[in-house]
């Protein structure tokens, strides 16, 4: 064992470092997949290789030293450090292999169109109850009834029932929910619900219920107004 095998193992070491730890702190960028950083070290490994054994020479000075300690010259510390790499070479194996072929608990990632099109009778509605505080507040009473057990007391969508659901409950206070989107769009979304979602960006299992069957128009708009009204968001509009 000695100088061949140091270089390459600073080599590949550098390589990982830097993958891991520089270039995901690099402005703009984000950080990379383990999958990824994996193969860029196969890949490096390989490169090494090739290059060790482009020669006859560089080919000795190479496999030399690895031959040397796998076929067992030398006794004492030699002969532990091979024992150990023989030992701890086939666990590392068979660890990982275990580790992405075990089943796991993590729900799958999915792609799912967070906001698709509502059907054309909603698009363009206008909220026909007036603004007035005393409706925004009938309309936050509404909501705290209905609607806080998911969405929460403070519309950041961590209601005490919140929990277990996948897709989560929608936080109102993110820009990106209703922020976004305009009253009709709610008013749909709120009408009919998990079930009421078109076929695409399936599969839903969205847990939001279908309040048409319980709440009466008036209601619906009056939440959706206080509903905007405690979260500090506006609804998106056209103008
Ligand atoms: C049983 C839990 C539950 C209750 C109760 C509930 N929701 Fe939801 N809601 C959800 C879940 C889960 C989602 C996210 C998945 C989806 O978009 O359907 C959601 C999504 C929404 C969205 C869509 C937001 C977006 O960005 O697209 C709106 C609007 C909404 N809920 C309003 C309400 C209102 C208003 C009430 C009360 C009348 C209510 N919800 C009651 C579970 C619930």
């Amino acid at each position: 064992m000695g100088g061949p095998l140091v270089k390459p193992v600073i080599l590949i070491a550098a390589v990982y470092l830097i993958l891991k730890f520089v270039v995901p702190n690099i402005p703009g960028s984000a950080p990379l997949p383990s999958s990824l950083i994996f193969l860029y070290l196969i890949l490096t490994a390989t490169g090494i290789v090739i290059f060790g054994t482009l020669s006859g020479e560089s080919k000795e000075a190479f496999w030399g030293p690895i031959q040397r300690f796998l076929t067992g010259e030398g006794i004492g510390a030699l002969q532990a450090a091979r024992y150990a790499v023989l030992l701890l070479f086939p666990l590392l194996v068979g660890w990982q292999t275990f580790g992405s072929t075990a089943p796991s608990d993590q729900p799958p990632a999915e792609n799912r169109t967070i906001h698709p099109a509502p059907p054309g009778e909603y698009t363009g509605l206008s909220n026909p109850v007036p603004k007035t505080p005393e409706n925004i507040m009938q309309g936050k009473g509404f909501y705290a009834a209905f609607c806080s057990p998911c969405h929460g007391g403070n519309f950041d969508g961590k209601g005490p029932a919140a929990r277990g659901f996948n897709p989560p409950p929608a936080n109102f206070s993110d820009p990106t929910t209703i922020a976004m989107l305009q009253e009709s769009y709610l008013f749909w979304r709120i009408k009919k619900g998990g079930v009421g979602l078109p076929i695409e960006g399936m599969p839903w299992k969205s847990a939001m219920p279908r309040w048409e069957v319980e709440l009466p128009d008036e209601w619906i708009w009056k939440i959706i107004m206080g509903e905007y009204d405690g979260a500090h968001q506006s609804p998106r509009t056209w103008e």
